[in-house]
Parts: C-alpha cells; structure tokens; sequence
C-alpha cells in the first residue's frame, strides 16, 4: 500500500430481595441520575479492549484482537502511525523499540522511529516475542489488516490517532483507508467507529474532513472550555486517575458534535476498584487493557 493523499470525501418478596441487595456500579449511576431528574435511562458502560485485550496479548497486534473477541469484548482500542513510505500501520509507541527486535534486525538505525523505517522494514519485525514466546511472529498489523480483522469479529473500533504533528495529513489517510475498507459506510460510522486523539487539530480536522464520523478528545479540558471541544467532538475521554463524578456530570451536561448527549470513555481502568469507582461517576466506556476484569466489576 502507498501514501494516500487523496480526501476522503455504546413477586412482591423477589423485590424486597432487590431492594436489599447491592446496585452495581452501573446501576448505581443510572439510579443516581434518575434521582437527579437528569433524564435517559444510562447504559452500563461499554468495555474498550485497550491497544486489543493487551493485558494477555501483545499491544496492537492482530493476537490483542482476537483475545479481546475471545473475551467477549465489544470495542477494541489501537493506535495508528504512518511509515516512510506513507503505510499506516498500528503501534503506540513513536519508536519501535519497546514492542518489536528492531534493534536486532536493523542494529544501525538508531533510533529506531516508524516514520524513518518502511512498510516492507517493519513487516519483517517480531512484535510479539517481547511479551511472550508464545507470540514470536506476530507482525506490526497495518490499518487494513487490523481492520478486516476487528470486521471479522463483529468488534467495534476505537481509532486514536497517535502522534498527528510528526505525520502531516494522516488524518486524510486514515479516512481513505477507512473509506476504502467499508468503515464509512452508514452502519459502521453510526455505530462501530469512533476516532479520538490527544490531539484536538486533529480531532477537529477529521470533523472536519468526515462530519459523519464520529470522535473523541482525549483528556481533561477544564469545564469551562468544554462547550469549545463539544462544537468539533462526540467525546471527552480523560485518564481515570483524577476523574471525578462532578467532571463526567459535566460533560453530559453538553451535547456534542452530533447533537447528542457529549459522552466520557475514560483510561486506561486496569483494576477491579477503580473500574466501580468510574462506572459511579456515570462514563459511558471503559478502557481497560482487562476487559474481563472490568466486565466482572462492573457487571455489563
Ligand atoms: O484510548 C485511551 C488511551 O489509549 C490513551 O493513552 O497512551 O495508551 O494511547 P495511550
Ligand atoms: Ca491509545
């Protein structure tokens, strides 16, 4: 595949017995906001496989994907970069240092960065043996590998668009490859894609360029200037660990780019406690690198 520079055009003692027993998180939300009169039955949160289910398989590969469909997950988050030759290709880190034997089979390329380095050149790395022996060949996925497998599945997907400023117009190119591979269709964009940055050019530039296609920023702007992202995205998607149920109160207080009710994913939720403690605050996803273990947590 090539640089694509082309525009790309969620009985009376049965209920004394539930009356007694715990809500679950979840339930405990949409109790506390209907309490609150503020409207809408709330869904439980959906679970986010975080870079694939990367707590049993190596980030961002094809294997993450699969483990996460053979947990029962719904969603599966990646990270997207672009090589030398303009390949979009799914890794989270600028370097390939960390998750691949780059070092190993191109000992004199220091230091190591996708974009100095080809699609053919990093198709020849192992991206899987550094988590485990049991992975060794597992590849870098492109786009449209990773794609067609998350299709295979019937999964959902989480696109974030990694380091914007070193890949100029990769915003295009994602969407071409999307529009290419049927992720733009009307099933797809209304109900199985979402793409988010901590970027919010570039956020903004795919609204821009696709107004259709759902998005997400991710961080923590504060609330005063979040009528500002709503204008451009569908979501804000902070880091759980200051996360509080004012701030998720009032994200939903706004609707975003398209309308509806402006929506939290929050990351990345590795734990049983801290997946309760979201799921009270009321998100709307959880992004976990255990999706089995918020699932049991949180009890959706
Ligand atoms: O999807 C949220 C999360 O992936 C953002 O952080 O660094 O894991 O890409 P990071
Ligand atoms: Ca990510």
């Amino acid at each position: 595949m090539h640089a694509r520079a082309v525009a790309a055009s969620t009985t009376a003692l049965a209920g004394v017995v539930v009356l007694l027993l715990p809500l679950s998180p979840a339930r405990a939300a949409e109790s506390a906001r209907a309490a609150e009169g503020t409207g809408g039955a709330a869904a439980a949160p959906v679970i986010v496989a975080h870079r694939g289910a990367s707590g049993y398989a190596p980030e961002n590969t094809l294997a993450a994907v699969d483990k996460a469909a053979a947990l029962g997950t719904e969603w599966v988050e990646n990270d997207v970069q672009r090589t030398k030759d303009g390949e979009l290709v799914v890794l989270h880190d600028d370097s390939l240092v960390r998750t691949t034997d780059v070092e190993e089979v191109f000992p004199d390329r220091a230091p190591w960065k996708v974009k100095d380095f080809t699609a053919a050149e990093i198709a020849r790395l192992d991206a899987g043996n550094w988590f485990g022996p049991e992975y060794a060949g597992a590849r870098v996925p492109t786009l449209e590998q990773f794609v067609h497998r998350v299709d295979r599945h019937r999964q959902k997907l989480l696109l974030e668009i990694k380091n914007p400023q070193l890949y100029p117009g990769i915003e295009r190119d994602i969407l071409k490859v999307l529009a290419d591979e049927g992720w733009l269709d009307r099933r797809h964009v209304r109900q199985r894609l979402i793409v988010q940055s901590f970027s919010a050019d570039s956020v903004r530039t795919v609204h821009e360029l696709a107004p259709a296609v759902k998005t997400g920023f991710l961080g923590t702007p504060p609330v005063a200037d979040l009528p500002a992202y709503a204008a451009f995205t569908d979501q804000i998607n902070p880091s759980h660990g200051s996360l509080t149920a004012d701030y998720v109160s009032a994200v939903h207080a706004l609707k975003g780019a398209h309308g509806k009710r402006l929506e939290a994913f929050t990351w990345t939720v590795n734990d049983a406690a801290a997946a309760r403690r979201v799921a009270g605050f009321g998100v709307d996803g959880i992004i976990t690198n255990n999706p089995d273990v918020v699932r049991d947590a949180v009890g959706c």
